[in-house]
């Protein structure tokens, strides 16, 4: 069995490589890994590759940035050839990027089946680019592999036949799993107590107003608590935009953008979490790390019926409260969802080789 595996940005990168080490194992599997270039700074991609001991991919696509139409279409129109040139039995793809949408979609009319691994996943807000991507995604895939079970039941009810459908647990978490024993602290000033931030989403960096406002109240909170900030690109173009300087205090430390291991020791030793990041919801919940998220909604509501994530939207005035609850003692610890555990890749694999042999129930499905 040929599978063929599609990333593109910074959050594929810990979904792909649990998935590709399990089925590294299995006999009778064929990898492809295939980067579309959607991130493309080396602390965006390759130094994720480094440490999450990804092989160098098969086929780089160099796509690069864009709008949101220019880049979903040069994923779509080179990411065919590369696809034909070696027709793959399944194409998997990962999370909510344009790359996933646009790979998708050229599979689905080149009928070479899909896996969507973290389908099911909804925030019901069509503002979001992500949101769109997974609707699509999800509405295109034979295989819908789902990170946890309220993703099962939004799948349910858009008409997905249950038979596509199968929980499998949280990749991401796989990768944690095996990782939080080499995670390390950044060379940077850091203090005995210190919150986490990071900001990308357009609907917080790309709206002046909103960005300003932000900034100036997590700059006024790190007179109580270090405020460490790893920048995005996205957020780093609009913070100059804004003529925002970096501050000379290192209670407010800007940093680049960080790898995997040095991000997640910064999770794991935090005394709070400020993020609107999908991936570090998880992550937070997991460590048992108070989360406030700066989204009005979350396509991850379990992490907050069950984890140690809190959605503030953009009202900063309850950002304030809830980081002085934190600091306070009296944050949100949370539990661990089911099937987060590190074994969901295994039971993916499980899936997929098992599928083999019954190709022509899922066409039947399909
Ligand atoms: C993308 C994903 C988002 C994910 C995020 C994590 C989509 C629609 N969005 O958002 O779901 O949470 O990645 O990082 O796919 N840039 C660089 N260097 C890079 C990559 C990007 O400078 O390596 C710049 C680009 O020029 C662009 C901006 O950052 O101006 C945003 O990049 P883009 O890939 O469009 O979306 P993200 O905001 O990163």
């Amino acid at each position: 069995m040929h599978i063929l595996h599609v990333v593109g940005a910074r959050p594929n990168f810990m979904k792909v490589a649990p998935v590709l080490r399990v089925l590294q194992q299995r006999d009778g599997v064929r990898q492809t890994l295939l980067h579309t270039g959607q991130h493309y700074d080396a602390n965006m991609s390759d130094i994720f590759f480094q440490q999450l001991g990804i092989p160098a991919p098969d086929v780089f696509l160099g796509v690069g940035s864009g709008s949101h139409a220019q880049q979903t279409a040069q994923v779509m129109m080179q990411f065919e050839k590369a696809v034909l040139a070696d027709r793959p039995d399944w194409v998997l793809v990962y999370g909510d990027v344009n790359s996933t949408v646009a790979a998708a979609l050229v599979c689905a009319k080149l009928r070479i089946k899909i896996a969507h691994v973290e389908a099911g996943l909804r925030s019901y807000d069509r503002e979001m680019p992500e949101e769109l991507n997974r609707l699509v995604v999800d509405q295109l895939a034979d295989l819908l592999l789902t990170p946890s079970i309220d993703g099962d039941a939004n799948l349910e009810r858009e008409g997905i036949p249950a038979n596509r459908i199968h929980c499998v647990g949280n990749v991401m978490i796989d990768t944690l799993v095996r990782l939080l024993p080499q995670a390390k602290l950044p060379d940077v000033p850091l203090q005995e107590s210190f919150a986490l931030v990071t900001l990308h989403r357009p609907s917080n960096v790309d709206e002046p107003e909103s960005l300003k406002k932000i900034l100036s109240t997590l700059q006024g909170l790190s007179d109580r608590c270090q405020m460490v900030f790893p920048v995005h690109p996205r957020t780093r173009t609009r913070m100059a935009d804004i003529g925002f300087t970096k501050p000379a205090d290192e209670r407010f430390l800007l940093l680049e953008p960080l790898g995997y291991l040095e991000c997640l020791a910064l999770q794991k030793h935090a005394t709070a979490i400020v993020t609107d990041s999908g991936g570090i919801q998880e992550e937070s919940t997991y460590l048992g790390v108070p989360c406030l998220t700066l989204r009005e909604n979350t396509e991850r509501p379990i992490t907050i019926h069950e984890g140690s994530n809190q959605l503030i939207g953009t009202d900063m005035d309850k950002l304030k409260v809830e980081f002085d609850k934190i600091l306070c003692g009296s944050g949100k610890r949370g539990r661990c969802p089911a099937l987060w555990e590190g074994r969901a890749s295994e039971r993916i694999a499980d899936i997929l080789t098992g599928v083999q042999t019954q190709k022509s129930g899922l066409r039947r499905a399909a």
